[in-house]
């Protein structure tokens, strides 16, 4: 069944958040007050989720920036790369508004993120996508995308493992 959802750049003009509610206030606030301020300024980038039915109301959003990721605690084989930080991408933020939870809305914004990071390392070196674990406990939400947890508690992709499964 096709998705219901469709994700493109936010945009504070179209996208309304007045309603928009993830149950995480830390994640509601920053879509509602802080975000443009962070794409003025060129620290992150942020993907807006609409359901097709409610096209002005946003469903959903993730953030992506780049990043670096200290090679000391992580598994053994990115250790051993020649640099002491692993040049990544950052999925920062992401959250669902409680009355679009269960539809596969979350999925849908990760697989859109993990697919933008594939774009983008044909153009820029990156090796990992890192999501920093705000919010409830995703540990096990990301895990069902191969995420894995570092033992400083970041969840961990390498870019070619999300190339592979596309490939599959
Ligand atoms: C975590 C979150 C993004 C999931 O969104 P969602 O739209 O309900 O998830 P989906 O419907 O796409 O679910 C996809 C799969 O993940 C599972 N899942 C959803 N939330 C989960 C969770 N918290 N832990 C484990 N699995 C979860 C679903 O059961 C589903 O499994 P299936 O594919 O086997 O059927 C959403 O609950 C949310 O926005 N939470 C608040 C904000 C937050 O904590 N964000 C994380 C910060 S990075």
């Amino acid at each position: 069944m096709p998705s219901p959802f469709r994700i493109e750049p936010f945009d504070k003009k179209r996208h309304g958040r007045d309603r928009f509610d993830c149950g995480q206030p830390m994640l509601n606030n920053y879509i509602q007050h802080q975000v443009s301020a962070d794409i003025r300024r060129n620290l992150a980038r942020c993907y807006a989720a609409v359901h097709e039915d409610e096209p002005a109301r946003l469903a959903g959003y993730y953030t992506l920036s780049a990043y670096s990721v200290e090679a000391g605690g992580l598994p053994e084989e990115l250790e051993k790369l020649p640099y002491p930080e692993i040049p990544s991408v950052l999925i920062g933020r992401l959250a669902c508004c409680r009355t679009f939870r269960g539809m596969g809305l979350g999925k849908a914004l990760v697989v859109d993120a993990l697919k933008r990071a594939v774009a983008m390392h044909d153009h820029l070196g990156i090796h990992l996508v890192v999501v920093d674990r705000l919010g409830e406990d995703v540990v096990e939400f990301y895990a069902k995308f191969g995420f894995e947890e570092t033992e400083n508690g970041q969840l961990i992709l390498p870019v070619k493992t999300v190339k592979a499964s596309m490939r599959s």
